[in-house]
């Protein structure tokens, strides 16, 4: 019978031994450049996004083992964009994934250098999946979008620019920051089965896709308000006193909640308007609307 976690947890298993694999052969010198890489890749996040890949891989119909290497990659950019995005010079949080933050550990340098090697080392198994032909290559280039400065980067500047502001904030520039902070690496495990299985429900993933993005969000939003250090893992209360544009800002906490429920409410009918066995996507909207963690 189907259960929720069972099947998380078989996604998860998946996508670890692949990645287990994958991380013995990072052997750097000096050791510790690779010693921080595996530190913060290694360290035990949710792992949404490579669990949503294989979800949507499934889905599609897709051998799993053509989405696992960009899963692969996507972890390991998503890995690095954290570890810049704690760095004193941006968020400037000692805690990630319940440890000391990578630039506490190994120092501010060395943590900048292991984003730059665990981007770089994205785009290498990128680009030796892309030799296997024109879609691999498609979808190496929609990731490489969705992290680069028309993405995930866009989304950070604007993140930082607009917590320097006082005035009046649209919420077209809400949108903007967390559609590209966070929705874009959101957006590439929905968009990457498509493109691995000739484009199949590529419209209404990529609608599905944003709106999920949207709603990890503004749950992170929430949750820097309500949630536990325990299960958060990380600094709380960080964005009020940084003055960071949020949905709870912009909304507050009843405002933000609402929101959030509009999105999941929006992910799950363009599930349902597919015709596929989507329950467990459905369940994962619900479980990022009502994480903890
Ligand atoms: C945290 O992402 C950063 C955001 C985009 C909100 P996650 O909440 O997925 O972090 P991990 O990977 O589980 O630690
Ligand atoms: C993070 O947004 C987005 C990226 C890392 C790209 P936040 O700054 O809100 O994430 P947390 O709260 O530090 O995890
Ligand atoms: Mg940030
Ligand atoms: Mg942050
Ligand atoms: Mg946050």
């Amino acid at each position: 019978m189907y259960g929720f976690n069972e099947k998380y947890q078989s996604y998860l298993s998946s996508f670890e031994s692949y990645l287990a694999g994958y991380s013995n052969g990072l052997k750097t010198y000096p050791e510790i450049l690779g010693e921080s890489m595996r530190y913060s890749l290694l360290s035990g996040g949710k792992r949404v996004r490579p669990v949503l890949m294989l979800a949507v891989a499934e889905v599609l119909e897709l051998d799993p083992n053509e989405a696992l290497p960009f899963a692969v990659a996507l972890e390991m950019i998503h890995t690095y964009s954290l570890i810049h995005d704690d760095l004193p010079a941006m968020d400037n949080d000692d805690f990630r994934r319940g440890k000391p933050s990578n630039h506490k550990a190994f120092g501010e340098a060395n943590a900048i250098l292991a984003g730059d090697a665990l981007l770089n080392e994205a785009f290498s198994l990128c680009l030796g999946e892309c030799l296997k032909g024109e879609k691999y290559a498609l979808a190496a280039k929609f990731l490489s979008d969705c992290a680069g400065k028309n993405g995930m980067i866009a989304g950070q500047p604007a993140d930082l620019y607009f917590s320097t502001q006082s005035g009046e904030v649209t919420e077209d520039e809400l949108l903007f920051i967390h559609e590209n902070k966070t929705g874009k690496l959101l957006l590439a495990p929905v968009i990457i089965p498509s493109i691995l299985s000739e484009n199949r429900y590529y419209l209404r993933l990529e609608q599905f896709g944003k709106e999920l993005g949207r709603l990890f969000q503004i749950t992170d939003d929430i949750l820097d308000v309500t949630g536990e250090f325990e299960s958060m893992g990380k600094t709380l209360g960080k964005d009020a006193t940084a003055n960071k544009l949020t949905y709870v800002k912009l909304y507050g906490l009843e405002g933000a909640k609402i929101r959030a429920d509009e999105c999941a409410q929006r992910s799950i009918a363009i599930l349902e308007s597919m015709d596929a066995d989507t329950q467990f996507l459905k369940d994962l909207v619900a479980f990022v609307r009502d994480r903890k963690h």
